[in-house]
């Protein structure tokens, strides 16, 4: 775990100081700890992280903040700054999934609470605490800023305990409170991304084994996210309804493909080969997964070699696939990569996280960015009707503390 002292230069709006200010003028105390762990954008690899296979995510420059001090109850006390609110929950009593008051935790709590609950499963202490979080993640934007949450409250517990657990490890418990506390059924690459992000890299994980390894953006290009405004619609129903047809696609090509545990062990050439055997809606849904584990692996290839035209039709290939067979995407999302494949110097474009609302992640040459940006919001505006906003991001590490 990275830690040390907070840059006492922090610009006093910015997230850190604001969470910090408030930990002060709430508790009249200075906050112990300081956990930061950031949000990512996917740049190949959706909806695969769910079916084994590879993702290839970025953590960037937007972030969770939770400043936090140890109290010596079994109460966490949580203020969530950005949305006005408070909970209070004993955390010896978490199954129950409400607060002191005995009414159910508010939806921004089940993620801290969970992620207490999963920490003690494993039989690591989540200790009292008073805590401040904030975060400038855009929430339901594809960004994974619940994912960020979850990766920061870890990251504060375990500076607070006495235990650690590897980036990975705290991964992997996050991704259990939100499976198992919070209910969505999300596979391990948000989570991962938040806390095993390197800067200047994107992160290939093998999603079976959670084999990882860095593999360096190539120097010329940069990321853009570009964010359509519109928030994410029926995510979570849906989500998980996709997640269930390829587990039905698997049970029956099980039948002809003895040994497969996911759709990443079946190639493109069984698939084409059994595929008839599928309901039409689920056969759709799984030749994405299956020819999107097969994009992964050739395209990270392309983006070691700096062969980023190359690397860039895969992503927009990808779009095309979560459009047309996935369908999670959304016209706003399609009008943003329209406008951007258009445009010089963008080698890729696509819809990044869950879809159905939310951001597209751009590839874009690094001298181009300032003309794509500006460019990218004309079209848009002129077929949605809306503002886009745009961030150019670079890589990031993951999670990390401050101790104050
Ligand atoms: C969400 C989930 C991830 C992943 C993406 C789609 O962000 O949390 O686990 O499945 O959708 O790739």
């Amino acid at each position: 775990m990275k830690t040390d002292s907070l840059p006492t230069n922090a610009d006093p709006a910015s997230p850190p100081a604001r969470a910090v200010a408030r930990f002060r003028a709430a508790y009249h105390a200075e906050p112990s700890v300081l956990a930061r762990a950031p949000g990512r954008v996917n740049l190949l690899g959706e909806h695969v992280d769910y079916n084994a296979g590879w993702v290839l995510p970025v953590a960037i420059d937007r972030a969770a903040y939770v400043a936090a001090s140890p109290c010596p109850s079994h109460l966490a006390s949580l203020s969530a700054l950005d949305l006005g609110e408070s909970a209070s929950f004993r955390l010896t009593e978490l199954d129950a999934g409400l607060d002191v008051t005995g009414k159910p935790l508010p939806a921004w709590a089940r993620y801290p609470g969970g992620v207490a609950w999963a920490l003690m499963q494993r039989g690591l202490a989540a200790g009292g605490l008073d805590a401040v979080l904030t975060s400038d993640v855009p929430v339901g934007a594809g960004l994974s800023s619940s994912a960020a949450v979850e990766v920061a409250f870890a990251t504060a517990w375990q500076a607070l305990g006495d235990w650690t657990l590897s980036p990975m490890d705290v991964a992997r418990a996050c991704q259990q409170a939100e499976n198992q506390y919070v209910g969505v059924a999300c596979g391990l690459m948000d989570q991962f991304a938040s806390a095993c992000g390197q800067a200047g890299h994107a992160l290939l994980l093998d999603c079976r084994t959670f084999e990882w390894e860095p593999v360096p953006l190539p120097a010329g290009a940069a990321i853009v996210v570009a964010d359509t405004g519109v928030r994410r619609q029926l995510g979570k129903s849906e989500y998980n309804a996709r997640r269930a047809q390829c587990d039905a696609a698997v049970a029956e090509l099980a039948q002809v493909l003895p040994g497969i545990q996911a759709l990443r062990d079946v190639s493109v050439e069984d698939f084409n080969r059994y595929a008839g055997r599928l309901p039409p809606l689920v056969a759709q849904r799984a030749r994405h997964v299956v020819e999107e584990c097969a994009r992964v692996p050739a395209a990270v290839g392309w983006l070691r070699q700096g062969r980023l035209a190359d690397f860039g039709a895969e992503m927009f290939a990808c779009h095309r696939s979560l459009r047309d067979l996935y369908e999670v995407s959304s016209p706003e999302l399609d009008a943003l990569v329209d406008a951007a494949r258009q445009l010089p110097g963008c080698y890729g474009a696509r819809l990044t996280g869950a879809g159905f609302g939310g951001c597209t992640v751009n590839l874009v040459r690094s001298d181009r960015v300032d003309d794509f940006a500006r460019e990218v919001i004309v079209p848009y505006r002129e077929r949605t009707g809306l503002p886009a906003v745009i961030y150019v991001t670079a890589p990031q590490d993951g999670l990390r503390t401050w101790r104050l």
